[in-house]
C-alpha cells in the first residue's frame, strides 16, 4: 500500500475479531517502531506485547474503557523512562515526542498490514504498571489493541481544513 493510502486508511477501531494476527505481521509492525527516529538515537521506548486472555482482561480493567471496546486478541503497551530522551533548550523533556513518533510508526505499520488499532491515552497508569510489572522509572504513554477489525471503516474521519491549520511565512 502506498504511504498516503495507509495514512487515509488508518482509523481508530473499537471492535476486533478474536482471531490472532499472524506472527510475521506483528514482527514487521514492531520492526517499523524499532526503526523510528528518536532524540540522539536514544531509542528509549519499550513495547510490551500481551496475548494471554487473562492478562488482556486485566489490562482492559486497568484501562477502564471496557464498555466502549470489543476485546482484541493482542495488546501493545508502549512505555518510556522520563530520562529516556533529551531535554530541549526550553528545559522541556522530550520523551513524549520520541514516544509519539515510535508509537505512530507502529500504528501506521499495523494499518499497512490490514490490522486495526486504537491509540488509548485514557487509562489508570498505576493499575497498568501493576498488572504488567513495569519498573517505577517508566511511564506508560500509550496502549493499543491489535487485531482484525470486525467492520472496516471508511477513510479518514472529518478533519480541519488545510486553511485552518497551515500558515505560510508567519502565524
Ligand atoms: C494520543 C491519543 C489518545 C487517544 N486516547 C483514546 C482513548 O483513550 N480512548 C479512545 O477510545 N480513543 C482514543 N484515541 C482515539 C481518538 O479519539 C481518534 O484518533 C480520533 O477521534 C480520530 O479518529 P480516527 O483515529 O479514527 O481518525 C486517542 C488518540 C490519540 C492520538
Amino acid at each position: 500500500m502506498d504511504f498516503y493510502d495507509v495514512v487515509k486508511k488508518r482509523r481508530s477501531y473499537r471492535a476486533y475479531k478474536p482471531e490472532m494476527p499472524e506472527k510475521e505481521k506483528l514482527e514487521r509492525i514492531l520492526e517499523a517502531a524499532r526503526l523510528a527516529p528518536t532524540w540522539a538515537n536514544l531509542q528509549g521506548v519499550h513495547y510490551i506485547i500481551v496475548q494471554k486472555p487473562d492478562n488482556i482482561k486485566a489490562i482492559w480493567k486497568a484501562i477502564g474503557q471496557e464498555t466502549k471496546f470489543i476485546e482484541a486478541p493482542v495488546f501493545i503497551i508502549g512505555i518510556i523512562s522520563t530520562d529516556g530522551s533529551g531535554i530541549n533548550k526550553s528545559g522541556e523533556k522530550y520523551y513524549g515526542v520520541d514516544f509519539g513518533i515510535c508509537f505512530e510508526h507502529l500504528i501506521l505499520a499495523a494499518a499497512t498490514e490490514g490490522l486495526a488499532t486504537c491509540w488509548i491515552g485514557w487509562f489508570n497508569e498505576n493499575e497498568v504498571k501493576n498488572v504488567l510489572k513495569i519498573p517505577k522509572k517508566y511511564k506508560v504513554m500509550g496502549l493499543t489493541p491489535l487485531g482484525y477489525p470486525i467492520k472496516p471503516k471508511g477513510e479518514v474521519k472529518e478533519r480541519k481544513s488545510i486553511d485552518e491549520i497551515v500558515h505560510y511565512e508567519q502565524f
